[in-house]
C-alpha cells in the first residue's frame, strides 16, 4: 500500500462508483478525468432532469413519495445554494452529477442514496446536454431577432440612399442601401430558422436509456418528458447515449451565424477605412492606438470576424471527437462541452453587440452619391435599354461595351455624355435614355421580385418589420 500512498489520498471519501475498486483513485487521474469545472455549467438543467426523476420514481412506487419529497427539496436546497455561490464543488466528485449527487446524500442521507434509480451518467449527460441547448437555441433564436430589428431600423433610417453593389468588390450596379442591409436580414433569418429546425431534434427526452440497454425497472419515461416538456422520448436507447449528431446540428447553426457575422464584419472594416468613407462607427464603438494619436480602429467588427476561426474550430472539434466512436457512451464524449459552451458564449456575444453596433452607425451619404455617379455602374441599364428596342442582349453588350472605352478615354461617365455622343454607337438610342443613366433610374428599374426598386425594397422593409414584430 506504501507505494500507493504518495499519488492517492488513502483519507479521501471513497467513489459512489468505488466498490468494485481495490484501490483508491490516483490523484492524476483524478485531475485528468474530472469535469467539473466546466460541467457545473449545467447544474440547472441537471437539478430539473433529476426532479422530474425523482417524481417518477415515487408515482411508479420505486421511491416512497417521502423519500421523494425529501429529495425534491434536497435539490432546491442545492441549487439555492449555488446560486447563493455558497456550494462546494469539488473535482474528487468529477462531474455535475455526482457533486449533486453527493451533496444530496450529505443533506438527506439514505433517500438521496435512492435518487439514482434506474438512471445512469450516460443518459444523464445526454438529457442536460439537450436541456441546455434547448434553452440556448431559444435565446440565440431571440438574439437573431433583435439582430435582424436592427438591421430594419437602420434601413429605416436610410430609405432613399443609394450605393455600389459589387461584385468581386468591383463596382457593379448602384443599389438601395436598404436593400444591401435587408440581404443580411434574409440571412440571419435563415440563420434562425435552422436553430428551429435543429430544435426538433434535440427536444426529444432521453432518460431512461439508462447505461445504454434501458431498464428492467418500471419506469415511466412519458411521464418525465411531459414533466421537462418535451413532445417525444428517443426509440432506442443505445442511440440515446451514443449520439450528438444533434449538438454537431447546433454548432454548425452556429458557425453559419458567425460566418453571416464575419462577412458583415469584412464590410463594415471596409467600408469604415478612409478609402471607402462609407459608414461612420460611433466613437463609443471604436477604440484608439496606444502610439498612433490619428486612429479610430473598428475593433468590434475585427474581433467578430477573429472569433469566426473559433467558432469554426469548435464544430471541427466535435465532429471529429465523434467520428471514430463504436456504439455506445464513450468517455470522450466528456470532451464535448468546452467547445459548446465556448460556441454558445462566443456566438451570443457577438449577437449582441453586432446588434447594439448597428444602432450607433451611419451611412455617409454625401461619400456615396459621389461613389453612385462613377464607374459606369449603369452600363447593364444601357443595355437593357437597348434591348428593349430590340437589340439581341450580346450586341447590347457589345456597344455599351465600346460606349464604356470611349468615356474611360473621354474621362466622362455615360450619363455625362451628349446623345449625339452616345448615338455614335447606336442609332436606337435616344433623348430618353438619361432616365436609365442616372444611378435613381437604374434602381428603379429593377422591378423583377427580388430586385432592388424603391417600392420592392419599401414593401420588403415592411414586410421584414410586420414578420420580426416591429
Ligand atoms: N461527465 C461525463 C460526461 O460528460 C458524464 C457521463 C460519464 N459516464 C460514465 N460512465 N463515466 O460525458
Amino acid at each position: 500500500m506504501t507505494e500507493h500512498s504518495d499519488h492517492t489520498d488513502q483519507s479521501a471519501p471513497a467513489k459512489p462508483w468505488g466498490g468494485r475498486f481495490q484501490e483508491r483513485t490516483a490523484l492524476s487521474v483524478e485531475a485528468f478525468t474530472a469535469s467539473i469545472h466546466f460541467d457545473a455549467r449545467l447544474y440547472r438543467h441537471d437539478l430539473n432532469g433529476s426532479r422530474a426523476h425523482a417524481k417518477m420514481l415515487a408515482r411508479q412506487g420505486l421511491i416512497s413519495h417521502q423519500d421523494g419529497e425529501l429529495i425534491r427539496q434536497g435539490l432546491d436546497e442545492i441549487e439555492s445554494e449555488i446560486e447563493a455561490g455558497r456550494f462546494v464543488f469539488r473535482p474528487e466528485w468529477e462531474d455535475i452529477h455526482m457533486n449533486i449527487e453527493k451533496a444530496l446524500v450529505e443533506k438527506i442521507g439514505a433517500p438521496g442514496e435512492r435518487l439514482h434509480t434506474a438512471r445512469s451518467r450516460n443518459d444523464q449527460i445526454a438529457l442536460d446536454i439537450r436541456l441546455y441547448l434547448r434553452e440556448e437555441s431559444g435565446r440565440l433564436i431571440e438574439l437573431l431577432l433583435s439582430l435582424q430589428r436592427a438591421f430594419v431600423r437602420l434601413a429605416e433610417r436610410h430609405q432613399d440612399v443609394i450605393m455600389p453593389g459589387y461584385t468581386h468588390l468591383q463596382r457593379a450596379q448602384p443599389v438601395l442601401a436598404a436593400h444591401h442591409l435587408l440581404a443580411y436580414v434574409e440571412q440571419f433569418g435563415r440563420d434562425r430558422e435552422r436553430l428551429a429546425d435543429g430544435l426538433k431534434r434535440i427536444n426529444v427526452m432521453p432518460l431512461g436509456a439508462a447505461a445504454l440497454a434501458g431498464t428492467g425497472l418500471p419506469i415511466d419515461r412519458e411521464f418525465v418528458a411531459r414533466e421537462l416538456g418535451f413532445p417525444t422520448v428517443t426509440k432506442n436507447s443505445m442511440d440515446t447515449v451514443a449520439d450528438r449528431d444533434f449538438a454537431i446540428e447546433f454548432l454548425a447553426a452556429c458557425t453559419l451565424i458567425q460566418l453571416h457575422l464575419s462577412r458583415l464584419s469584412e464590410e463594415l472594416v471596409l467600408w469604415a477605412s478612409e478609402e471607402f468613407s462609407f459608414v461612420r462607427l460611433a466613437d463609443s464603438f471604436c477604440t484608439g492606438s496606444s502610439i498612433m494619436p490619428q486612429k479610430k480602429n473598428p475593433d468590434i467588427p475585427e474581433l467578430i470576424r477573429g472569433k469566426t476561426g473559433r467558432v469554426a474550430g469548435n464544430l471541427v472539434s466535435l465532429i471529429t471527437l465523434v467520428k471514430g466512436l463504436p456504439m455506445t457512451y464513450n468517455r470522450d464524449l466528456q470532451e464535448d462541452k468546452e467547445p459548446i459552451f465556448d460556441t454558445v458564449d462566443t456566438v451570443s456575444a457577438s449577437l449582441a453587440i453586432m446588434a447594439e453596433l448597428l444602432d450607433h452607425l451611419e451611412f455617409n451619404q454625401e461619400r456615396l452619391r459621389r461613389c453612385t455617379r462613377g464607374g459606369y455602374m449603369t452600363a447593364t441599364d444601357l443595355a437593357d435599354y437597348l434591348v428593349k428596342r430590340g437589340l439581341p442582349f450580346r450586341q447590347a453588350h457589345a456597344v455599351v461595351g465600346r460606349t464604356v472605352a470611349h468615356g474611360l478615354s473621354a474621362g466622362r461617365e455615360l450619363e455625362e455624355m451628349s446623345l449625339e455622343e452616345l448615338r455614335q454607337f447606336s442609332p436606337l438610342i435616344e433623348d430618353d435614355v438619361f432616365a436609365v443613366l442616372s444611378a435613381r433610374g437604374s434602381v428603379n428599374s429593377r422591378i423583377s421580385t427580388g430586385g432592388t426598386a424603391g417600392p420592392n425594397v419599401a414593401a420588403a422593409l415592411k414586410a421584414a418589420a410586420a414578420e420580426l414584430g416591429m
